[in-house]
C-alpha cells in the first residue's frame, strides 16, 4: 500500500483527490480542482475528446484509475466506488463489511493513497512518452482521428501485432480480421501510432478502401465498392508525391513505388479491405510492394486463406473487459444511469451486445434518454442478425435526436471519411446558430454517433462506417423512395 508521504502522492494531492471523489458527479467542482485538472493524463483525455469538457475529463481520469486499482486491489477500488461513486453510506459499508466504522475509514484512507499512486504512475508514463517530434507528427498526419480515449482488452493482441510489424523477417502482410465495430481500425491506429513513437516507422500511408459514396452536395449511395489494385497504386503515388502513375506501365509503377518505399521505413495500412472490388489482386500487389515496407490490412472478411498474409482475429471483449469498458465509457459520457446500475443490469448489456465495443458504446449512448431496463428489454427482443441489431440501435438513437443533431448527422456522409474539422461540418450542414450547432455536435458525440479526436494537430469529427450505412440505407434512401 502506498505511503501518503511518498513523492507524488503528497498530502495536498490526496486532499484534492478526496475532494474530487466527493464531488464525483459535479463537473464544475472537478474542473476547478487544479491538481487534477492540470495533469497530463487529464489534458490527454481532453485532447482526445474536447467535447468532454474539463470536469468530465477529470472524471474519466478518476474512472481509469479506479479500473486500474481494481486490477491490483479489487477491495480497495470497491470501497471507493461504493462510497463515492454509488453514494453508499459509511453505516451501510460497516454492515456490508461487518467491521467497525474506524476500520472502514482506515481502509478508505489506504485505498485513496493507492488510487493516488495509480494516477501518478499513469502521469509518469504520460510525461515519459513526451510530445512528438515534427517528423513523427508528419508521419501520423494521415491517420484517422482516434475514436477512443482508451482501449480495453487488446493488450496482448496489440503486443503480438506490433511484434509482427517490427520483425524484419517473417510475413510483411498482417491482417486484422473481425466483425464490424469490433475494433480493427482502433487497434490498427494504435499500433501505427505506437510504432511511430518508438521510431520503427518514419512514415505511415493510411489508405481506406471505403468508397466515397457521394457527389459533392448530393448524397448518392453507390451500390458497388471499389478500390482496385490500380487505384491503390494511384493513392500510394499521391501519398508518396510521385506524380501521376497513368503514363507508366504496371511494372514501371511498381518499380518506382518500391524504390520510394525503400527510402524510409514505411507502414502501409489498408483499412476496410473487404470493400475492395478485387481483394486477390490487391493482396498480391501489396505483397510485391512490401519488403522492406510492412502492410497492415483490416477486414471484416477472413483473408487467412491467402498464403502471403498472417492473420490476427479480433474477438468480442471478455466479460471483465466489457464491464470495465462500460464503466469507463459511462464515466466519460457522464451517464449516471449506467454508473449506478446494478451488476446484473451491466451484465445484460454485455450479453445483448456480445461484448462488441461499438454496440456497447451505442447502447450506453441511449441511456441518456431512456431507462436502462427499457433499452435492454427492447434490444433483447430484437437481436436477430448483426446488421438488424445495429439498424435497430441506430434507429432508436436517431429517434431521440434533436432536429439540429439529425440535420447535422444527415450531412456527415458528405465529408471526408477520415474526419473533418468543425468549420467544415458547420459549412456543409448549412447555417444554424453557432450555439445550436455546437449543442448538436455534443449531442451526437454523447450518443456515440459522432467521433471526435485529434489527428495531425487538428480536431476532426467523423462517423463510423456502420453509422454511415444506416444514414444512407435507412434515412437517405428511405426518404427518396
Ligand atoms: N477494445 C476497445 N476498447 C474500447 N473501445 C473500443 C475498442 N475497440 C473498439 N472500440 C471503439 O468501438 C468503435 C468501433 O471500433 P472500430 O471502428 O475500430 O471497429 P472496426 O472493427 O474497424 O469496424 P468496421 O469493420 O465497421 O470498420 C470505435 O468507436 C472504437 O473507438
Ligand atoms: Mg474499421
Amino acid at each position: 500500500m502506498a505511503d501518503v508521504n511518498t513523492p507524488g502522492t503528497g498530502k495536498a494531492f490526496l486532499a484534492g483527490l478526496h475532494e474530487a471523489l466527493r464531488s464525483y458527479d459535479r463537473d464544475d467542482v472537478l474542473a476547478g480542482l487544479a491538481l487534477l485538472a492540470d495533469l497530463q493524463v487529464t489534458q490527454a483525455q481532453l485532447r482526445a475528446c474536447p467535447a468532454l469538457g474539463l470536469g468530465r475529463a477529470v472524471r474519466a481520469v478518476l474512472n481509469a484509475a479506479l479500473d486500474r486499482l481494481a486490477q491490483r486491489d479489487r477491495q480497495a477500488a470497491d470501497l471507493l466506488v461504493r462510497h463515492f461513486v454509488r453514494g453508499e453510506s459509511t453505516a451501510h459499508l460497516v454492515r456490508v463489511h461487518d467491521c467497525s466504522e474506524r476500520t472502514i475509514f482506515t481502509r478508505q484512507r489506504q485505498a485513496l493513497a493507492a488510487l493516488a499512486q495509480v494516477i501518478w504512475e499513469a502521469e509518469d508514463a504520460a510525461r515519459l512518452s513526451g510530445p512528438l517530434s515534427e517528423s513523427q507528427q508528419a508521419a501520423l498526419a494521415g491517420l484517422p482521428p482516434p475514436s477512443f480515449s482508451r482501449l480495453f482488452g487488446v493488450g496482448e493482441l496489440l503486443t503480438r501485432l506490433k511484434d509482427f510489424l517490427r520483425s524484419e523477417r517473417g510475413c510483411p502482410l498482417i491482417a486484422l480480421e473481425g466483425m464490424g465495430g469490433i475494433g480493427k481500425t482502433a487497434l490498427a491506429r494504435t499500433a501505427a501510432e505506437e510504432l511511430v513513437r518508438e521510431g520503427c516507422f518514419g512514415r505511415v500511408l493510411w489508405i481506406t478502401a471505403r468508397q466515397q459514396f457521394f457527389a459533392w452536395g448530393n448524397i448518392q449511395p453507390v451500390e458497388r465498392p471499389v478500390l482496385t489494385y490500380a487505384e491503390l497504386c494511384e493513392e500510394l503515388y499521391q501519398a508518396l508525391q510521385l506524380g501521376s502513375p497513368l503514363r507508366e506501365s504496371e511494372a514501371g509503377q511498381e518499380l518506382r513505388l518500391r524504390q520510394a518505399l525503400s527510402r524510409e521505413p514505411t507502414l502501409i495500412v489498408v483499412d476496410n479491405l473487404e470493400t475492395s472490388r478485387d481483394i486477390q489482386a490487391v493482396v498480391a500487389g501489396l505483397d510485391r510492394l512490401a519488403r522492406p515496407a510492412k502492410v497492415l490490412l483490416t477486414t471484416r472478411h477472413r483473408v487467412a486463406a491467402y498464403e502471403s498474409v498472417t492473420s490476427l482475429t479480433l474477438r468480442e471483449l471478455s466479460r471483465e473487459d466489457a464491464l470495465a469498458f462500460i464503466h469507463y465509457h459511462a464515466g466519460e459520457r457522464n451517464v449516471p444511469a449506467v454508473l449506478n446500475a446494478p451488476l446484473d443490469a451491466l451484465e445484460r448489456i454485455v450479453a445483448v451486445t456480445d461484448g462488441n465495443p461499438l454496440a456497447l458504446k451505442l447502447v450506453i449512448g441511449q441511456m441518456h434518454a431512456r431507462p436502462l431496463a427499457v433499452v435492454l428489454d427492447d434490444l433483447a427482443t430484437t437481436r436477430a442478425g448483426a446488421r438488424e441489431f445495429y439498424r435497430y440501435i441506430f434507429r432508436y438513437s436517431w429517434d431521440q435526436l434533436s432536429p439540429a443533431a439529425r440535420h447535422l448527422l444527415l450531412h456527415m456522409p458528405l465529408l471526408d471519411a477520415r474526419g473533418a474539422a468543425g468549420e467544415e461540418l458547420a459549412a456543409v450542414s448549412g447555417a444554424v446558430a453557432a450555439a445550436e450547432f455546437w449543442a448538436a455536435v455534443e449531442e451526437l458525440v454523447n450518443c456515440s454517433l459522432l467521433n471526435a479526436g485529434y489527428a495531425g494537430g487538428r480536431l476532426l469529427y467523423s462517423i463510423h462506417r456502420l453509422t454511415e450505412y444506416f444514414i444512407l440505407s435507412d434515412l437517405v434512401h428511405a426518404e427518396k423512395t
